[in-house]
């Protein structure tokens, strides 16, 4: 290696990295994308429903899947980008946790909803809303999970009061049911006592689609033991950055590489998680994994019996979860 090989080679490095940073935060972290998956959900349980002569009827939920806005900053494309998604005809607009970094992004709120859904708007709060992180919590934390969090959760009245005034049914550990066959329960952070949860879903008509809201992927047996059909969370962000073959390289939650985004399946369960939409402003970069609202096509049989329902719940079998 000759004298200039060296300081040749780190300047490469320095400037790729650069510019592989400028483009995982300048664009990619902008590049919203809009996509839909499809869901189909079961009404009835063992021993009826199948052979009745109603099993193939069926109706159609559109929910709109809303995670991770961190509200901070007055970001145009992404307010942009919420105001016009949220302007579509959805059934249900579901919102789970991570809705605001601190206080200043209370004034975006408006921001989340254009127009009221058929059945209403509804959110949940994540860590982000909780707690107040600083950069020790941010890096520290990582190494020590005795400091992953601040001392204390902040006052979450101001988000709550925002997310109503502006159309949001906001729900602390608790369930809504329409009579045109939907219950939905909405856990709030850092989660629920199991059982509390088995009786907000018990609550569920016979036949409708039981639907949950969370903000954290931990303990996703609990929404199976609860008889759940469809559960939707947040807080991975997809992982952020991607390596392709390989999948995120943090889910910081109980879910696997693989399976830090999307739609995933424990026992009769469906799970969608959310790429969210933003991070924490410190850290909005992304690889591989750019933001994303969801529309879930609920197709719900309320007559039929799930198909595979001697199906048991199946834990992942790697994680990376530090929280
Ligand atoms: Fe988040």
């Amino acid at each position: 290696m000759n004298k200039k090989t060296l300081p040749l080679l780190a300047g490469s490095v320095i400037l790729t990295g650069l510019g592989v940073y400028l483009y995982a935060s300048k664009v990619e972290a902008k590049n919203f994308k809009l996509e839909t998956v499809r869901v189909t959900t079961y009404g009835a349980d063992g021993g009826q429903g199948n052979g009745n002569g109603k099993s193939r009827e069926k109706k159609i939920f559109r929910i709109l899947h809303l995670s991770d806005t961190h509200l901070s900053e007055p970001e145009t494309d992404k307010l942009r980008f919420l105001e016009e998604v949220t302007d579509g005809d959805f059934d249900l607009v579901v919102l789970t946790g991570d809705v605001f970094e601190n206080y200043t992004g209370l004034k975006y709120a408006s921001s989340l909803l254009s127009r009221q859904p058929k059945l209403g708007a509804y959110a949940v709060l994540g860590n982000h809303d909780y707690y107040n992180y600083s950069f020790f919590n941010k890096i520290v934390g990582r190494i020590n999970r005795r400091w992953r969090h601040p001392m204390e959760y902040r006052d979450v009245q101001p988000m709550i009061k925002a997310l109503s005034s502006n159309g949001w049914d906001v729900l602390l550990n608790e369930s809504r049911t329409h009579s045109e066959g939907v219950h939905v329960v909405g856990v709030d952070y850092p989660g629920i006592d199991p059982a509390e949860l088995t009786r907000l879903v018990s609550e569920a008509p016979d036949g409708h689609v039981k639907l949950a809201l969370f903000h954290m992927p931990r303990y996703l047996h609990t929404f199976v033991d609860a008889g759940v059909d469809i559960a939707v969370g947040g807080h991975t962000h997809g992982g952020q950055i991607r390596v392709p073959g390989v999948g995120a390289l943090i889910t910081d939650s109980e879910l696997s590489r693989k399976e830090a985004s999307g739609l995933i399946y424990r026992g009769k369960t469906a799970f969608h998680i959310s790429r969210g939409l933003s991070a924490d402003p410190r850290s909005n970069f992304r690889l591989f994994c750019p933001p994303a609202a969801t529309i879930i096509e609920v197709v719900h049989k309320p007559y039929a019996v799930h198909p595979d329902h001697d199906t048991a719940y199946v834990a992942p079998r790697e994680s990376s979860f530090v929280d």
